[in-house]
């Protein structure tokens, strides 16, 4: 039987039926790093190193797979309706012996499962099927998340979208016109498009932008069958009558875009002091087009305020680029800079700057996670930073490697590489030494530096220590 729903759905199910959706992990679905949001709206979750995960539209696993090697204690779902790609992540999970994870293939429609989950995930998923599936989403978070539970949920913003539209409606009636595909559309706009005014120059960066993004994305993007951009305060409004509360971006770094300069920020805040409002005028503000929202169970065991003790316990690494040398969180910066590349228990920061008292380190924290100076996650990322004698990927990113895919560092972000760069990494199975590795990247990629390179991954915690006897 096809119920209405199913039939809106179906356009949605053969685009993802017909085409593969490209290979993705998101560092902002981490659970890590969500459970940051959480903790500072007062709700303490279950360590994510021994939770529940459900990934719903998880496409070929390949954000949810390295979650569950990194956490061999928690339990892992994906589903998709999607047969090919539900398929493509099984056959992944067994091939790097992941065997905390299994992976349905079933409508969300469909599915109720007789559990509870402490992180539900759904990127990509939510602006791009009808409002039943949407509906859907809300009622599954609130009947199966625990008490505790967080589901990260990301959408697209109608505050860019709007700028975006006409440019699509162009590309679309220029396909049909002359016969051809987007990406030939879009050169030929480009090619012909003025450069004078400020509104000619927005079109130009949309056109650029939907060329990089390319003919692998754009089908599942710009130019979708579905694609429902929502403001803010819809997302906050609609999701509150399913019984779910806002918690806030899932980057406490981006709550307000950090694409926003002081300028504006004190503008802003000297007009209104409503938090929400503020942050749906600064996303219209830089044209934003994406957010993660974090939502708990309006009926979940909150604290009225978040803790310093709490704050004290994240572990943190340094942002991406220095704060000016006068701002108060500068000391942060520095030392964690100092520190590392990994992620660093809190009490390393207290330890190498006593003179800060812990309430005053507390709210330092505070404003440098709100403004990205510091990145905070609810564990400590160790690793070596020094590239090892006899280099070694884990077997699910030797197994991306082996499959041309992005790779997934320490905090989660996929790295793309040159094809000749593949073979390199995909030697690198621990039995080869550093020497050897080199001999392999002058044959198949003589202009890659390779020692500094292979520094670059040691920096990104890409490689583990093999036992012993395996080498
Ligand atoms: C845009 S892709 C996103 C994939 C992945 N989450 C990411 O962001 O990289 C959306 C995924 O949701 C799946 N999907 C869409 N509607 C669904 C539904 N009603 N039930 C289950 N999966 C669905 C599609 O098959 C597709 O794999």
């Amino acid at each position: 039987m096809t119920t209405s729903s199913d039939c809106k759905s179906i356009p949605v199910r053969q685009l993802y039926e017909n085409l593969a959706y490209p290979d993705m992990s998101h560092p902002v679905m981490d659970p890590a790093v969500t459970g940051v949001a959480a903790l500072l709206g007062g709700l303490t979750c279950v360590p994510p190193s021994h939770a529940r995960i459900l990934e719903i539209g998880c496409a070929g696993g390949h954000n949810l797979l390295p979650l569950a090697q990194r956490w061999p204690h928690s339990q892992f779902v994906g589903i998709d309706f999607a047969e090919n790609a539900i398929s493509r992540a099984r056959h992944r999970a067994i091939a790097a012996g992941i065997f905390n994870i299994s992976f349905q293939h079933t409508d969300l429609l469909h599915y109720d499962p007789p559990v509870e989950f402490d992180y539900i995930i759904a990127h990509g998923f939510f602006s791009w099927v009808p409002d039943e599936v949407k509906a859907a989403l809300f009622k599954f978070c609130q009947r199966h998340l625990a008490p505790s539970g967080i589901a990260t949920i990301s959408f697209n913003l109608r505050s860019g979208w709007a700028r975006r539209a006409p440019v699509i409606e162009l590309v679309r009636h220029l396909c049909q016109s002359l016969d051809c595909d987007e990406m030939a559309a879009i050169s030929l706009l480009l090619n012909a498009a003025p450069t004078s005014s400020a509104a000619a120059g927005d079109i130009r960066w949309i056109l650029e932008d939907m060329l990089a993004k390319g003919p692998a994305i754009l089908p599942f993007d710009d130019f979708s069958p579905l694609n429902d951009p929502w403001a803010l305060e819809q997302f906050v409004t609609v999701s509150s009558r399913f019984g779910l509360t806002w918690l806030g971006e899932a980057d406490p770094a981006e709550n307000l875009p950090s694409a926003l300069d002081d300028t504006s920020r004190n503008l802003l805040a000297s007009i209104s002091n409503d938090p929400m409002g503020l942050q749906s005028a600064a996303d219209l503000l830089v044209g934003r087009t994406f957010r993660a929202g974090v939502l708990r169970r309006t009926d979940a065991p909150v604290h009225e305020r978040f803790s310093a003790a709490a704050l004290l316990d994240l572990a943190v690494r340094s942002g991406t680029s220095a704060p000016p040398p006068d701002h108060p969180a500068a000391p942060l910066y520095h030392v964690l800079a100092a520190l590392g590349p990994q992620c660093h228990p809190v009490s390393a920061l207290s330890a190498a700057l006593p003179e800060i008292a812990p309430p005053q380190l507390a709210r330092l924290l505070f404003e440098a996670i709100s403004r990205g100076i510091v990145r905070p996650r609810i564990e400590p990322v160790p690793f070596d930073p020094q590239p090892p004698e006899f280099p070694c990927l884990d077997p699910l990113r030797l197994l991306y490697a082996r499959e041309r895919l992005p790779v997934v560092d320490a905090f989660h972000v996929p790295c793309s590489f040159p094809v000749a760069h593949y073979e390199v990494l995909a030697a690198m199975d621990g039995k080869r030494s550093q020497g050897a590795l080199l001999e392999i990247s002058r044959s198949h990629c003589p202009e890659l530096d390779f020692e500094p390179w292979l520094a670059h991954l040691a920096g990104r915690g890409m490689f583990q220590t093999p036992p012993a006897t395996s080498r």
